[in-house]
């Protein structure tokens, strides 16, 4: 049977420093935050996060009109706020984007609308016509509207022109390119629906 390793010991000059796991010594580690801390663009860099946060999260939020007992998540980015609205007690996740036109196309989320971490939905598409970049053509832009108690799971995309209705869930992952009935469930991408809400036990239909 083989002996049971020995605890390791306070360090001396027999042995080596730990390592961690990302191949560095604690010594090396501190010396490498020192460095960054004193380099002038890492303190330009923080600048431009906290000018980030600020443009599409802090200004945009003063802008969006937001129903009663909203909850957004402070990493939620908004663009164009003006033209977002937010049904009171919805819930806007982690790393959401709800990004509304620049000129026209509006995003409307109903009441109890819950919205899982890295939803996307944009009132804006790029045309496409070949021979100048993408970035350099118009924007087409169209209405989004979620009705009340809509749930998009995790990693949705709901794509401009859509509108979910009343009670919709959208299961993780899906790409919602048309329009949802109520009460409907709906994955993939494209998103179709799949099934529909249950009733609660007991209810007619
Ligand atoms: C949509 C959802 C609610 C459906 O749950 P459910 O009614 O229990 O559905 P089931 O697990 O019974 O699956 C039903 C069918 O849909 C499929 N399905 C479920 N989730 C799917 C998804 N995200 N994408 C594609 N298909 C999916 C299943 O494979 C199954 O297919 P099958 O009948 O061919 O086997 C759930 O799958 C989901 O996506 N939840 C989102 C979770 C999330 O994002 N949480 C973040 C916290 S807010």
């Amino acid at each position: 049977m083989s002996s049971p390793e020995a605890p390791p010991g306070p360090a001396d000059a027999s042995t080596p420093a730990r390592r961690t796991h990302g191949g560095e010594t604690a010594g090396e580690r501190a010396g490498g935050v020192a460095r960054s801390l004193l380099d002038p663009r890492t303190w330009v860099h923080m600048l431009r996060l906290a000018h980030l946060a600020s443009y599409s999260h802090v200004r945009e939020l003063r802008r969006i009109h937001l129903g009663a007992g909203v909850r957004i998540a402070p990493n939620a980015t908004f663009r164009n706020g003006e033209r977002i609205a937010i049904g009171k007690h919805s819930h806007i996740g982690e790393h959401d984007m709800i990004w509304a036109g620049n000129s026209h196309g509006r995003i409307t989320l109903g009441d109890y609308c819950l919205l899982a971490p890295n939803v996307t939905i944009t009132a804006s598409n790029y045309a496409v016509v070949q021979g100048t970049p993408v970035m350099h053509q118009p924007k087409e832009e169209r209405d989004v509207v979620l009705g009340d108690d809509v749930w998009l799971g995790a990693n949705v995309i709901v794509l401009p022109g859509v509108t979910i209705g009343d009670g919709a869930v959208v299961a993780a992952g899906a790409v919602v390119t048309k329009d949802l009935p109520p009460q409907c469930i709906a994955a993939g991408v494209p998103a179709k629906v799949i099934g529909m809400r249950p009733l609660p036990d007991g209810a007619d239909r």
